[in-house]
């Protein structure tokens, strides 16, 4: 009988692992919270000359793609109320690597969402599609940018990506 060569020899060492290895456990990495606020949920068909015509849909569909491609995990939630995207942050205090977030008007106004994102102890990325800096002067003032790492504004919906990439840098 032919003696087996000893890489078939090894691979059937392989296919048996030793009854006491231990059983290694996976870890399993946090995801990045990428959050929209207001409004953002008509994206496609809401003023298509300043955001462009992706739909939400079609951004969280990208964002979970190049997530994959960096090897992060991402979970996506849109909101038109300031609690819910409050509660998400909170969320991502413990459950999170990382938070994108585009609060939309909220970004202008709301110290609450300013106030939960300073609980934080993981990269913020706050992202604007559309350069706020050349619009209202409304606009021109974010309540968040204080207590994120970092901002990207008037790129377009890649913004959501590099925001990612950002994170990614990060960790
Ligand atoms: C926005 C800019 C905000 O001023 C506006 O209220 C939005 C979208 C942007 O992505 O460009 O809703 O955050």
């Amino acid at each position: 009988m032919a003696r087996p060569s000893s890489k078939a020899v090894a691979s059937k060492a392989k296919a048996k692992p030793s009854a006491k290895a231990p059983a290694k456990a996976k870890a399993v990495a946090k995801p990045v919270y990428v959050l929209n606020g207001p409004n953002l949920n008509l994206l496609g068909s809401r003023e298509p000359h300043i955001y462009g015509s992706t739909t939400l849909a079609a951004i969280e569909k990208q964002v979970a793609a190049r997530a994959k491609s960096l090897g992060l995990a991402v979970i996506c939630h849109q909101s038109n109320h300031e609690g819910e995207l409050i509660d998400w942050i909170q969320e991502a205090r413990t459950m999170g690597s990382g938070v994108v977030i585009n609060a939309g008007a909220y970004s202008h106004t709301s110290i609450a969402i300013h106030d939960a994102l300073a609980t934080l102890d993981i990269p913020v990325v706050e992202v604007h599609i559309s350069n706020v800096y050349k619009r209202e002067a409304f606009r021109h003032h974010s309540m968040i940018s204080p207590v994120a790492t970092g901002v990207i504004c008037g790129l377009g919906v890649v913004g959501y990506d590099l925001a990612l990439e950002a994170i990614k840098s990060k960790l």
